[in-house]
């Protein structure tokens, strides 16, 4: 436990007060105020204090700000929070079910165990080939000069290489169509269209028709690689092998339903989040020419023109620095949110059970208390020598605790290695005249994508 969380405990019988906060409307709270602009809003709710209160229409939700504080969160008193309720909203449910980022308890704990074998370093390493592989093919479709939209590549190359290396499954003349409609699937979680559907909740309306219907089309091919795997009974060695041999102690196995909720959980969790990564990686080095300089020299240095591979890892580390800077300024998961399961407190405040708590990686990532300069865009901060005594959860992009993000080190590998292969060929120059600009949605997206010029670098 921390200093800070331990320096807090309440005296028997005293009652701890309620943290300061905005009070927004009196029906509404501050709804207008986050969905006009989420990440002003919570950026401004800081000046209140590290630990901030505040309401959604009837929910009560707690913002934290102090590394110490959100450990307590995350590790310290995990056990005494579920994952907050917008993950339990129907039309998130109906599009990840039962799966590993939103299940809970004993049923989490179980498919986490199953899971955790497919995410282990050794296994992973082995993927390399393969992301480095499908980097080469995508790249073979680019010109010297063509226009790309950045993002749009790099989600279909994450999705592709997801797909293949967790399910071996090759979904490349699907891959734009699982793309277009995931993309679609996130559009009503845009924060600015919140309240309405919220308030839309169990009306039929064509925009929720439309989004069942989505959903539907995503799930016929996922069954339908569930199905050609059960048929082939191959063992491919895969997290969907592991899954479809993994028993119960009474020797159930999981249902296609239960297979299906995992699969389109890593679908979603394992692709976005590393394909955003990627796009804002590119997005800074072709705004930083003297950082885009230094990865070059990298590349040269350790590559020296031969596509690279697991084992060169260890020596690109400068761009390791990259990929941890990017999500540093640009966190695909700009928050993390919990629900108390009964009375607590944090950071010398009384959290109520049922209580909603945040923490955003978006905010305390860029604290000018924990990060030097912190809007600036310096991968070199990432020394071991710049970086030891950052506290612990100065830095979140992957979450903490047991609840950790499981793909972590696919991850990092997977962004380091494409970052690489494609950066050995390529450079990026943004479009004239295109805004690059933030929109948090369920993940933090580039709202009109990323409009870059691509440039062959030799070869
Ligand atoms: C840069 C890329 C990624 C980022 C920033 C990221 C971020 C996160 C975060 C913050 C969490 C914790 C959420 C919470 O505590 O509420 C999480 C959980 C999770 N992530 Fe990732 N993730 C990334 C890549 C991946 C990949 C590649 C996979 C799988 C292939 C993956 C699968 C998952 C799963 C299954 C969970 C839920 C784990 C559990 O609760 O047991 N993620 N991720």
């Amino acid at each position: 436990m921390s200093q800070h969380a331990l320096s807090t405990q309440p005296a028997k019988g005293r009652v701890l007060p309620l943290p300061p906060g905005p009070k927004g409307h009196f029906i509404l709270g501050v709804m207008r105020e986050f969905n006009r602009d989420t990440l002003g809003f919570i950026e401004r709710c800081r000046e209140f204090g590290d630990v901030v209160r505040t309401r959604f229409l009837y929910v009560h939700a707690y913002f934290l700000y102090n590394p110490d504080d959100i450990e307590t969160l995350l590790t310290t008193n995990a056990r005494i929070f579920r994952k907050a309720g917008s993950l339990r909203s129907p039309f998130f449910a109906r599009l990840v079910g039962n799966g590993l980022v939103t299940s809970e308890g004993d049923f989490w704990r179980r498919q986490r165990r199953l899971a955790q074998p497919a995410f282990h370093r050794q296994r992973i390493s082995s993927y390399g080939d393969v992301m480095v592989e499908y980097a080469i093919r995508q790249m073979s479709k680019w010109q010297s000069d063509q226009v790309l939209d950045v993002s749009r590549e790099m989600n279909r190359l994450t999705l592709e290489i997801v797909v293949k290396t967790l399910f071996n499954a090759d979904v490349s003349k699907d891959a734009d169509h699982i793309g277009a409609v995931l993309s679609e699937v996130v559009k009503p979680f845009a924060s600015q269209a919140t309240l309405k559907w919220i308030a839309d909740n169990r009306l039929p309306t064509p925009g929720h028709r439309r989004y069942f219907n989505l959903v539907s089309e995503i799930d016929r091919i996922v069954f339908r690689i569930i199905a050609e795997r059960r048929a082939s009974q191959a063992d491919e060695g895969d997290l969907l092998s592991m899954l479809l041999e993994a028993q119960d102690e009474d020797g159930s196995h999981m249902t296609d339903s239960q297979l299906r909720d995992e699969v389109m959980t890593l679908f979603l969790a394992g692709h976005e989040t590393t394909a955003l990564a990627l796009s804002w990686s590119w997005y800074l080095l072709a705004t930083h020419p003297e950082a885009e300089q230094k990865f070059h020299e990298e590349l040269e240095t350790v590559l020296q023109g031969r596509p690279p591979k697991v084992e060169d890892l260890q020596r690109l580390t400068y761009t390791e620095r990259i990929a941890k800077e990017a999500l540093r300024l640009y966190p695909p998961a700009y928050a993390v949110g919990r629900e108390a399961l009964e009375d607590t407190e944090i950071g010398g405040f009384r959290v109520p059970k049922g209580s909603q708590v945040f923490a955003f990686q978006w905010v305390t990532q860029r604290d000018a208390r924990y990060f030097e300069n912190p809007d600036a865009f310096d991968p070199d901060r990432w020394l071991p020598e710049r970086s030891e005594r950052l506290p612990k959860y100065a830095y979140f992009p992957f979450g903490g605790g047991p609840r950790q993000c499981i793909g972590n080190y696919f991850a990092m590998m997977e962004i380091v290695l494409l970052l690489a292969t494609i950066g050995q060929r390529f450079k990026f120059s943004l479009e004239p005249g295109h805004r690059v600009e933030v929109l948090p949605v369920l993940s933090l997206r580039p709202k009109n994508g990323i409009k870059v010029r691509a440039e062959v670098r030799y070869g």
